[in-house]
C-alpha cells in the first residue's frame, strides 16, 4: 500500500513523513515542487523502498495523473502551499497560482483517479486537505475560540487562498462525493521549520546577536501547537476521521508574541550564552507591523478531542525548549537553507519599509523602537 504525500519536503510535510514511516505506516511517495521551502536533504536518511521523492508541481495534471496511475495510492495527504503571510503580502501570485489553481489541478487529477477504483479501493480512498486557522479571520481578545462552525473570513492573500482550497474541497464532496477530509490548524512550531516563520527566526537571530524584530506592539496572539502534535493529529484523522468531516486542531497555548519571543530570549541566554552578545532580550525590535495584521487566533479542538480522542502532548515551555534544542543541534541544516535566496528575503521583508530591523531597542516591554509607534503601515 502507499500513500501520495504532496509538499513533504517542507516543515509539516518532513515531520508527517518521519512520524508515519516510524510508526511503520505505508510507503510514502511525496510530489513536492522543491520551492525555496521544500528540501530534499530532510528525507534523505529514509530507504528508497519506504520514501520515493518526485520533483513535479501539483498544479500539473499529466505528471500527477502519470503518478497516480502508476503508484495507485491508498490516500492523498496535500500539504503543498505557499505557507507564509509576509511572502503573499509581497508577491501574492505565486499564492493563487499553487494554493488555488494547483489545488484545483490536484483535486481534477484525485477524482479522475478515484473514479477508476472498484469496490474497497474505491470506499477505502481518502484525500486529506491540510489547512489553517487563519480562513476563519481575527478575533477579538474576548471572543470565543474558532469552532468547525465559524465562518470564514480571511483577511491576507495567503488565507484566502487557503480558504478557497478549502471551500473546492469542500465542493468536490458535495458535488462529486470525492472520499475528503479537511484539517484546520493552528501555529505550529518544532524541527524543519523554515527560518522566515517567528519562532525560528527569533531563534536564529538571537544565535548570532542580530535583532529580533517585533511586529507593531508584538501583542498579537497565537495559539501554538508543537508539529508532532500536529502530524499526530492528521494520522488519526486520515485513519478514522468522518468522511467529508473537517477538524479544528489546536494546542490550548495562547501566547503573545512578545511571550514566544522573550522565552526563546531566555532559553538561548541558558542554553548558549554568550558574553559578548549578552541578555538577548536586549536585542527586541519593535518594527513596522504586517499589513492587514489579524490580533488573535484561538482554536477550540473539541471536536477531533471527543471523536478521535486527540490531546496535545506537548505544553509550550516543553515544546518550545525541545525546539530551541534541535535548532542549536542542526547548525548544518540550518547553514543549508539560509542561502542567498533566504539573505535577499530577510532584505526584502525587514529592510525597507520596516524602517531595517538592524536599530535593536532593548526596551523589550516598549512598542514602537523602530518606527516610532510600531504602527500599523496601511
Ligand atoms: P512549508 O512552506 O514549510 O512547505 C510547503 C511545501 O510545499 C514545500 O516543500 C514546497 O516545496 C511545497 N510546494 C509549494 N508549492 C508547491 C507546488 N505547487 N507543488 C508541489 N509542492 C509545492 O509549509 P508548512 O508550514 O509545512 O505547511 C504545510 C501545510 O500546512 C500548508 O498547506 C499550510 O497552509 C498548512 N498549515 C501550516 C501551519 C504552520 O504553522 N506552518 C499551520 C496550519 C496549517
Ligand atoms: O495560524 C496558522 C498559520 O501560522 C499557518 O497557516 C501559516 O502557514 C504559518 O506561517 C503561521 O502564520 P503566522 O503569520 O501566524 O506565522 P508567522 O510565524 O509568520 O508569524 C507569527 C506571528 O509573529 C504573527 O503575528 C506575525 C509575528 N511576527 C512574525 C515574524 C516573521 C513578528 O512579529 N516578527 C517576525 O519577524
Amino acid at each position: 500500500m502507499t500513500v501520495l504525500v504532496t509538499g513533504g519536503a517542507g516543515f509539516i510535510g518532513t515531520n508527517f513523513i518521519l512520524r508515519w514511516l516510524a510508526a511503520g505506516g505505508d510507503k510514502v511517495v511525496n510530489l513536492d515542487k522543491l520551492t525555496y521551502a521544500g528540501n530534499r536533504h530532510n528525507l534523505s536518511g529514509l530507504s528508497a523502498d519506504r520514501h520515493e521523492l518526485v520533483q513535479a508541481d501539483i498544479g500539473d495534471r499529466e505528471a500527477v495523473d502519470r503518478l497516480l496511475a502508476g503508484r495507485r495510492p491508498r490516500a492523498v495527504v496535500n500539504f503543498a502551499a505557499e505557507s507564509h503571510v509576509d511572502r503573499s503580502i509581497h508577491g501574492p501570485a505565486d499564492f493563487v497560482e499553487t494554493n488555488v489553481v494547483g489545488t484545483f489541478n490536484l483535486l481534477e487529477s484525485v477524482r479522475g483517479y478515484w473514479g477508476t477504483l472498484r469496490g474497497e479501493e474505491a470506499s477505502g480512498f481518502r484525500f486529506l486537505h491540510v489547512s489553517t486557522d487563519e480562513v476563519y479571520g481575527s478575533l477579538t481578545p474576548e471572543a470565543p475560540a474558532f469552532t468547525e462552525d465559524s465562518p470564514y473570513a480571511p483577511n491576507s492573500p495567503y488565507s484566502a487562498t487557503k480558504a478557497a482550497s478549502d471551500h473546492l474541497v469542500r465542493a468536490y464532496r458535495h458535488t462529486y462525493g470525492l472520499p475528503t477530509l479537511t484539517t484546520n490548524c493552528s501555529n505550529n512550531y518544532g524541527p524543519y521549520q523554515f527560518p522566515e516563520k517567528l519562532v525560528p527566526l527569533m531563534i536564529l537571530n538571537g544565535l548570532e546577536g542580530r535583532p529580533l524584530p517585533v511586529y507593531g506592539d508584538g501583542r498579537q496572539v497565537r495559539d501554538w501547537l508543537h508539529v508532532h502534535d500536529h502530524v499526530r493529529a492528521i494520522a488519526l484523522v486520515l485513519e478514522r476521521g468522518r468522511v467529508g468531516g473537517t477538524y479544528n486542531i489546536g494546542g490550548r497555548s495562547e501566547k503573545s508574541n512578545l511571550e514566544v519571543v522573550l522565552a526563546v530570549c531566555r532559553l538561548l541566554d541558558e542554553l548558549a550564552p554568550d558574553e559578548k552578545i549578552g541578555p538577548r532580550e536586549r536585542l527586541v525590535a519593535f518594527v513596522a507591523d504586517r499589513p492587514g495584521h489579524d490580533r488573535r487566533y484561538a482554536v477550540d479542538f473539541g471536536l477531533i478531542a471527543s471523536e478521535l480522542g486527540f490531546e496535545p502532548s506537548f505544553d509550550f515551555v516543553s515544546g518550545l525548549r525541545a525546539t530551541v534544542g534541535w535548532y542549536l543541534a542542526n547548525r548544518p541544516w540550518v547553514e543549508s537553507v539560509t542561502s542567498g535566496g533566504y539573505r535577499s528575503w530577510i532584505d526584502q521583508n525587514y529592510g525597507e519599509s520596516r524602517g531595517a530591523a538592524a536599530r535593536a531597542g532593548g526596551d523589550a516591554g516598549r512598542p514602537g523602537g523602530a518606527d516610532g509607534e510600531g504602527g500599523n503601515v496601511r
